[in-house]
């Protein structure tokens, strides 16, 4: 069968709506199948969405169906439990495990080729479950990772500075949860490096960190679930795979020797085209950077080994 411009979510909850929302705003898929267990729920968020698209464009939505999976290029999987207040993201691996466990060999039973996006929490660990059942689909499957966390470091050192957040180029890397490292070295506004602001210095670098990486915590007490960013993020990526458009962004992937890291996935740059991860690139990050990074692979890897 001939693979469409067809984008499957699998979780239609918060995350999945809006990361559909997303699509149809930015008209990036000719389809989207959204598949969810709560068939009430599911029902009223695809009409809620289909109602949305004569201000937008073409998108066709639907309630899905696993049979959805084998026309769709990109699978993108948001179901599970979320994080409740005093929640970390890594209190969610034993749910969410077993849930992608289940879920994982269904997609590529129906497509071979399917492109795997992992959203749900902790994203890096259930990329890592993915690319374990299918080693030689790694460049298939990877996790929104750390998108969600550099832009949220983007918008706030955009603020601060009064700068389009477009222009701030920085990443955030490692683990999408409380072990991820900023990286300052490498970090630009225009083509200035952030290290040579003066508006950035003292203990400004440090506070904008904090907030970004605490920030999910502070959006789910007052509104229980983090989305829209995340939303846009996955229609980012979804553009890149649908387009073939070589974009670089932070996304969880298998890692195999880089900075001394092996075996285990976690976000670095990469490059996302139509066959998934297409390209990685190793940017030269500071000594404190780099023990910060492993680090953050040891407490991945430590949650992986008690599973
Ligand atoms: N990676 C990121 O940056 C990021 C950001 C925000 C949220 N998340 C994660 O996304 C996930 C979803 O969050 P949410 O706020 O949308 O939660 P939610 O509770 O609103 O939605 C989850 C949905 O999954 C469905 N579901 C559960 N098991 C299923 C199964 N086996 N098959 C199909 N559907 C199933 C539920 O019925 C529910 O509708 C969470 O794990 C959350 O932590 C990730």
């Amino acid at each position: 069968m001939s693979l469409k411009n067809k984008v499957t979510i699998i979780g239609a909850g918060f995350v999945g709506s809006t990361s559909a929302y997303s699509l149809i705003t930015n008209n990036v898929a000719e389809e989207i199948a959204l598949i969810d267990i709560n068939q009430e729920l599911v029902k009223s968020q695809v009409m809620d969405l289909q109602h949305s698209v004569p201000f937008w464009g073409f998108t066709k939505v639907k309630v899905g169906t696993y049979q959805d999976i084998k026309d769709s290029k990109i699978v993108v999987i948001t179901c599970g439990a979320s994080q409740k207040e005093g929640d970390t993201r890594l209190d969610l691996v034993a749910k969410n495990s077993v849930i992608i466990k289940d879920i994982v060999p269904k997609v590529f039973k129906q497509n071979p080729k399917a492109i795997l996006v992992m959203v749900t929490n902790p994203v890096d660990i259930l990329t890592n479950i993915a690319v374990k059942l299918f080693p030689t689909k790694r460049n298939q499957i990877f996790g929104s990772g750390t998108i969600l966390d550099s832009a949220r470091l983007r918008f706030l050192i955009g603020e601060k500075l009064d700068v389009n957040p477009s222009s701030v180029h920085a990443y955030i890397v490692g683990e999408h949860g409380d072990s991820e490292v900023a990286l300052w070295s490498t970090a630009t506004v225009g083509n200035v490096p952030v290290e040579n602001l003066k508006e950035l210095a003292g203990g400004v670098k440090k506070s904008i960190f904090d907030q970004a990486k605490n920030a999910a915590y502070a959006i789910i007490k007052g509104k229980q679930s983090t989305y829209y960013a995340i939303g846009a993020g996955v229609a980012q990526i979804c553009h890149a795979v649908l387009h073939n458009t070589k974009a670089v962004m932070p996304v969880s992937h298998y890692i195999n020797g880089e900075y001394g890291i092996k075996d285990v996935c976690l976000s670095l740059p990469a490059i996302i085209g139509s066959q998934g991860i297409t390209g990685t690139l190793n940017p030269k990050l500071s000594a404190l950077e780099q023990k910060q990074l492993k680090a953050s692979a040891q407490t991945l890897k430590k949650v992986i080994s008690q599973l």
